[in-house]
């Protein structure tokens, strides 16, 4: 049964940005009137903040105050809540706080000024007693925050993974199988409007390490900015690598990773080898997944559609509604995981798998295994493909500790034809513990013990 729909509570939406994500929530806003009417409230947008006020946006903006001041929407008294889908890390952050400050709670899908100002956010909240849901900003239809703040609230986490940039997944997917190099699919991706005007902070790994800071922050209760994520972009991946991990069963993803260890928090965005037999290796195109693991539960996964329009809108509106229904509500502050800021782990003492790309003539394989052997590097499988008129080895090893597998590259670069031995890590810790464990055929009859 319906609530009367006499004496409906109307809650007044200030909004800074009307582009991809505030379009579509213009759009979602009319689509579920009824909806909001059903549960004894109206949301209605009143004053919106644009770059262009002229620019035709193809929603209907009838009876709404634009203006071109972010900080005029955000202190205007006759707002009840604030959406925030305008981006950066300067005036966006400064209006989304004065809300705060003055207990209007915030929407926000502003990855960058969350991961980068987060200290920030959660004073102004503190301040004026209001939340902040930023879903949007982590995953985009992945209700993920959701799940890290309330669903497992109490839950102990070891580690939050996924593949959470769209973008790059195309490109990845696109060079494997087209056959192409980087350049190609990177155009291929913009052509179909997979990437921003400007790539950089998708294929360089920004965009990802911004992600992985608010997911860490909800998952560990640290906050680590992004400057401090170590972050590897796709740009170097060669059409040589996806082959060759295809030749021993893996797919290259950029995966990002926040894992608490014995000696702290490592947070890492990087191309990464993914066995076919994993989730993630099936993760293609635009689509983004989150794994969770922790003792307690072992392992929980997520997919959907990282972006776009109506996905990103959507869960900014979850918010809106969760937000409009009680104001404190925001998954900050949130659930707080008590105890000590998590130290940060030092990457060079992280140990891991690698696969190592060189050019070898092929009579002289066995020579650069024996070479790697001799710098401490155990080579698990290998496999050789031809490429552009020469032949690639490629080397997956055991777990080996990566300020040592450092000093051995320069050890082992005057193996490669080019002098250039190019480094990729693995998606999972140790390889040789799941083969022995299951015996699967991870590595087939190809592994060497
Ligand atoms: N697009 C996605 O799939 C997606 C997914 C997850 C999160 N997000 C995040 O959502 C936010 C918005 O993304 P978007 O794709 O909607 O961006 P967008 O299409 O570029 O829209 C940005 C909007 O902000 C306005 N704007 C920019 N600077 C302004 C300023 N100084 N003063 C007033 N208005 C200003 C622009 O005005 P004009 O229109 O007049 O230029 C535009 O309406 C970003 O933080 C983004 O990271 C986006």
């Amino acid at each position: 049964m319906s609530r009367p729909t006499e004496n409906l509570q109307t809650i007044r939406l200030g909004m800074l940005g009307c582009g991809v994500v505030g379009g579509g929530l213009v759009k979602l806003l009319a689509k579920h009137r009824a909806d909001f009417r059903a549960n004894g409230f109206e949301l209605r947008l009143t004053h919106l903040a644009v770059r262009d006020p002229g620019k035709s946006r193809g929603v209907d903006l009838a009876g709404v105050r634009i203006s071109t001041d972010p900080m005029a929407v955000a202190t205007d008294p006759e707002i009840d809540l604030l959406v925030e889908v305008m981006g950066g890390n300067s005036i966006a952050v400064e209006a989304g706080c004065a809300a705060l400050a003055r207990g209007v709670p915030l929407v926000s899908a502003n990855k960058c000024g969350l991961a980068r100002s987060m200290g920030r956010y959660v004073e102004a909240a503190a301040q004026g007693g209001a939340g902040i849901g930023f879903e949007a900003a982590a995953a985009a239809h992945i209700p993920i925050i959701e799940v890290l703040d309330r669903s497992l609230a109490c839950e102990e986490l070891s580690l939050v993974k996924g593949v959470i940039n769209g973008s790059t997944n195309y490109i990845l997917t696109f060079m494997e199988r087209a056959g192409c190099e980087y350049e190609e699919a990177l155009k291929d991706a913009a052509s179909k409007g997979f990437t921003e005007a400007d790539p950089t902070l998708d294929v360089e790994g920004i965009d990802a390490a911004e992600k992985l800071s608010l997911l860490a922050y909800k998952a560990f209760g640290t906050h680590v900015p992004p400057d401090q994520v170590h972050t590897e972009g796709i740009t170097r991946v060669g059409q040589v690598d996806i082959r060759l991990a295809l030749e021993m069963d893996h797919r290259i993803k950029l995966v990002a990773a926040a894992r608490r260890g014995e000696e702290g928090l490592s947070l890492r965005v990087h191309p990464a080898l993914v066995h076919h037999g994993e989730l993630l290796a099936d993760v293609d195109s635009e689509f983004n997944a989150i794994i969770l693991e922790g003792p307690g539960f072992k392992e929980l996964t997520f997919l959907g559609k990282g972006a776009g329009e109506l996905p990103t809108a959507s869960a900014v509106l979850n918010d809106v509604v969760k937000l409009a229904q009680r104001p404190q509500a925001g998954a900050l502050p949130g659930f707080r995981r008590a105890g000590a800021k998590l130290p940060l782990a030092d990457t060079a003492n992280l140990r891991l798998c690698y696969f190592l790309r060189m050019q070898v003539e092929a009579p002289r394989v066995n020579d650069a295994l024996t070479a790697l052997a001799g710098q401490g590097v155990r080579a698990l499988s290998h496999a050789q493909v031809e490429h552009a008129g020469a032949n690639y080895l490629g080397v997956i090893t055991d777990v080996i500790e990566e300020s040592r597998m450092m000093a051995a590259l320069s050890g082992i670069s005057g193996l490669d034809g080019t002098g250039g031995v190019r480094l990729i890590r693995l998606d999972k810790d140790n390889y040789r513990d799941i083969v022995e464990r299951e015996q699967s055929s991870y590595f087939g009859s190809s592994i060497e013990r």
